[in-house]
């Protein structure tokens, strides 16, 4: 069993059945819907899709309490490097990189990235999505901050994930409406809603993706809030 945890906007703690426990696009602080009372207790993979601030904004201080081995776009990786972060791994869409039992696939998305560091914006190479293949052979795709775009349909056939985490707050990323169209390209059995509700603006919802979907639609959307768990 998997157990997924939301920790609200696009962070989610993964325990891998029989594998590491990943820890994607770390938003603690200033994220205004991190569960309080949630404790962190273990990381031994990090992943970054790209990066803005409400995807990398604890990176370092995740690295530097658990000494998590990162998996990111090379940029940032290079920039992890020169804040001292010894154990960036660097990739780039369509490679793949076997570690503790997982193979994760850099996917491509349709977004923006840079680092925001003392007022300014430095180049943080290309946005980008993650498939992980656990030990038990199924697939997982955190698809990061993107617009709906027709090689999902890669995604399905290269990797065929079965539980798909999207964003549907709308504004910066696809809304409801993508997202499900995103749903007939990737076809997974789950989906994990995210990027939503974390500010007002950001005002897709569950409900509105169910309706997209429409009633005969066989995808599960688990009701979810942060703080809370999903066990795969
Ligand atoms: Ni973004
Ligand atoms: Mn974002």
């Amino acid at each position: 069993m998997t157990k997924i945890t939301w920790l609200g906007h696009s962070t989610f703690l993964v325990g891998v059945d029989d594998g590491p426990w990943i820890l994607i696009d770390p938003w603690f602080t200033g994220n205004p819907s991190y569960p309080a009372d949630f404790s962190l207790e273990s990381v031994d993979l990090l992943l970054i899709t790209h990066g803005h601030p409400d995807h990398i904004g604890d990176a370092l201080a995740v690295a530097e309490r658990f000494s998590p081995e990162i998996v990111c776009n090379y940029e940032i990786s290079h920039w992890l490097g020169s804040k001292g972060v010894g154990r960036a791994v660097g990739m780039n869409k369509g490679g793949c990189y076997h570690t503790q039992g997982v193979r994760i696939s850099m996917t491509q998305a349709q977004h923006s990235s840079s680092i925001a560091e003392d007022g300014k914006l430095i180049y943080g190479g290309e946005p980008a999505g993650f498939v992980v293949r656990q030990p038990d052979g199924r697939a997982f795709y955190h698809a990061g901050d993107t617009n709906v775009f027709s090689d999902m349909q890669l995604i399905r056939r290269l990797y065929g994930p079965a539980l798909a985490f999207l964003p549907i707050g709308d504004l910066f990323t696809m809304g409801p409406k993508e997202a499900a169209l995103a749903c007939e390209f990737l076809q997974p059995s789950v989906v994990i809603p995210m990027h939503y509700g974390t500010f007002p603006v950001l005002s897709g919802t569950p409900d509105k993706l169910r309706g997209e979907l429409g009633p005969d639609s066989t995808v599960v959307v688990p009701p979810l809030a942060p703080g809370g768990s999903y066990a795969w």
